[in-house]
């Protein structure tokens, strides 16, 4: 488990890149943390990282968004809304969790059967103002 912890906004691209190069083959990213800890803006410096030039908006209604980076595909979900599993099996998940492609996932509580084995955890922690604790496993 490494443990980052920062004190503001600009310095949250070195999370970002940490959670990059702990990736290590894993492709799922659950992002834990409450409303407001800073999952969307973490989803936005790691695209912005990996040469996505998209809009980073949180996929609210839709359940996902897909960015294009410069040599990898990002699926960014949140699954805040969903009230059935249901919802995820229609969304068609496995072909994203198991594409291979990069999948950042918010609100992972809500799908918690449907995580892969080897999803990789990164739990936010909100301090006071831009203060946040970043434990990645
Ligand atoms: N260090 C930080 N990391 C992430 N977000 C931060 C940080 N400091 C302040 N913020 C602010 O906190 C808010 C987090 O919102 P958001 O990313 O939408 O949270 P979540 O998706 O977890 O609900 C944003 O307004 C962001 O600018
Ligand atoms: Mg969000």
């Amino acid at each position: 488990m490494k443990r980052i912890e920062i004190d503001a906004l600009s310095d949250l691209p070195r999370v970002a890149e940490e959670i990059i190069n702990s990736l290590d083959g894993r492709t799922v990213v659950l992002l834990r943390g409450g409303m407001g800890a800073g999952k969307t803006t973490l989803v936005s410096r790691i695209a912005a990282l990996l040469g996505a030039e998209d809009t980073v908006t949180s996929p609210t209604f839709a359940l996902v968004n897909q960015y294009e980076g410069s040599e990898c595909r990002i699926y960014h979900f949140d699954f805040y809304r969903i009230d059935r599993i249901e919802e995820v099996f229609d969304l068609g998940y496995e072909e994203y969790f198991y594409s291979g492609d990069l999948c950042l996932v918010e609100w992972p509580e809500k799908i918690e059967p449907l995580i892969p084995d080897d999803a990789m955890v990164v739990r936010i922690t909100a301090g006071d103002d831009e203060q946040r604790i970043f434990e990645i496993e």
